[in-house]
């Protein structure tokens, strides 16, 4: 068993309840590859300026080395008693290579390398969310180009609204997540940020250079301040805001596919492998992932909220209350990387049921606009147009036929202006194909979006 951590202060061992409550060993071991990491890269550094003598730079970078291959087989003693994921490490390799263990942390404090550790280990974990992102954008645009030209109803209100196309619809969910790839990519920058040199709060007496330990370990950016380099958990905050967004498209995402795999709707078949049965109904095929990301959305949003909570009354410098960053920042990461997946593997294989989308589309008057655009063309200001068509509708729903459906001679009843071309407006086909214009739903326009999108995920 080791020494309680600077024990020479203290007249009597911490209480083991204490113990075990200030200890984060049970989370921060999640970071032990980035703990040694940072370690190496900080010997390199004080070898460099003089402190440590090559001897001992290699005494600590193969007991570090070790120590990894310890706990990647499972063999590593995880203690509560050294606390955290940084005593453990130092004690276990202090055991192994002797004096030269305990030189390791000259210049350094455990508030900068556990600064320096969230950072390395966010950044790796935004290195493997941003290719599971595009997968997603990919399986969107894939969907999008192969539903160009089948014809939805678009909704407002959730009542039928426009006819839409199908891949126009999943363009629009590519745009959401590749505005928050934008998002993620700038939060990137700044975690991409060293701050090891700040040591406890203040810097240190010794010659450190902290731009070479920033070059060994990737940094673009130094910290240019002490106080703020250890006390900084706005990256952490805005990834968590990135997430939380994320997660909100996700969800909004969810809850169609929810609805448009349902019997009511029929859109959709999602595949079965994505779905689970009831326990009790024999016919049921629960669309149980969209609805758990729909759900999981909340810890994401309660995260955030915690990281904000956390933060916003410490005094500068470290706090202990830093050490509750964690479990919220990797439940976080653990959650959007799953819900990631989930949808990257499942939107390719949605399958998408064309004559009911058509037939839905039919329901509910979706091109009483292009009538109104229609009579336009032939001189009526919009807002009488409007009335007119508005006329047209109530009759339609007394009689039941759609507005396609009813004669030339009914149509005229409402307005002179109508002649037989208005057939043509009137067809699902012909009012999706006239939205023709970038960011419109006609499917060349679909096209054409998906060709871009493709340019965009090549780069
Ligand atoms: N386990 C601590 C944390 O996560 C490491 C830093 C501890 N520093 C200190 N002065 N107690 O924040």
């Amino acid at each position: 068993n080791q020494e309680k951590l600077s024990s020479a202060r203290f007249s009597e061992s911490t209480d083991a309840f204490v113990e075990a409550f200030t200890a984060s060993i049970q989370f921060d071991n999640r970071m032990y590859k980035q703990d040694i990491q940072g370690s190496i890269a900080h010997a390199k550094m004080l070898t460099k300026v003089g402190i440590l003598n090559d001897a001992e730079l290699n005494d600590i970078i193969n007991g570090l080395n070790q120590v990894q291959r310890e706990i990647e087989a499972g063999e590593f003693q995880w203690s509560i008693k050294q606390e955290d994921i940084h005593m453990n490490l130092e004690a276990r390799l202090t055991s192994l290579i002797g004096i030269t263990g305990k030189k390791l942390h000259t210049g350094r404090s455990r508030n900068d390398q556990v600064a320096t550790d969230i950072r390395l280990y966010l950044r790796d974990e935004i290195d493997s969310i941003l290719p599971e992102m595009k997968r997603l954008q990919t399986g969107l645009v894939e969907l999008a180009e192969r539903e160009a030209d089948t014809i939805m109803p678009g909704f407002t209100h959730l009542q039928t609204a426009q006819p839409v196309t199908f891949g126009h619809h999943m363009l629009a969910w590519f745009e959401m997540i590749k505005r928050d790839v934008e998002r993620l990519e700038d939060c990137r920058k700044r975690v991409n940020t060293l701050p090891l040199g700040s040591a406890a709060l203040a810097g240190t007496t010794y010659p450190i250079e902290r731009e070479y330990t920033a070059e060994l370990l990737g940094f673009e950016r130094i910290t240019e301040n002490s106080l703020d380099g250890v006390s900084d958990r706005d990256f952490a905050i805005e990834f968590t805001a990135f997430a939380a967004t994320l997660m909100m498209h996700l969800s909004r995402f969810s809850e169609e596919l929810v609805l448009w795999s349902s019997a009511q709707f029929q859109f959709i078949d999602l595949p079965d492998r994505f779905c689970t049965g009831s326990s009790i109904m024999p016919q049921k095929k629960n669309p149980d992932v969209p609805e758990l990301v729909r759900g999981k959305s909340g810890r994401v949003y309660g995260h955030l909220m915690s990281l904000l909570t956390l933060m916003k009354s410490q005094p500068l410098a470290y706090n202990k209350d830093n050490q509750e960053d964690k479990e919220p920042l990797f439940d976080t990461v653990d959650t959007v990387k799953g819900s990631l997946r989930a949808f990257a593997d499942m939107v390719p294989a949605i399958q998408v049921k064309r004559e009911m989308t058509y037939e839905a589309a039919k329901r509910g008057f979706s091109t009483a606009t292009d009538l109104a655009d229609y009579l336009v063309g032939k001189g009526l200001a919009f807002r009488d147009s409007h009335e007119v068509v508005g006329l047209a509708v109530a009759h339609g729903i007394k009689t039941g036929e759609d507005l396609s459906e009813m004669s030339l001679e009914t149509l005229q009843g409402f307005c002179d202006k109508i002649t037989d071309d208005v057939f043509e407006v009137l067809t699902l086909e012909g009012s999706v194909a006239a939205r023709d214009h970038l960011g419109g739903t006609a499917p060349n326009q679909v096209r054409a979006a998906v060709t871009r999108a493709k340019t965009y995920l090549d780069s």
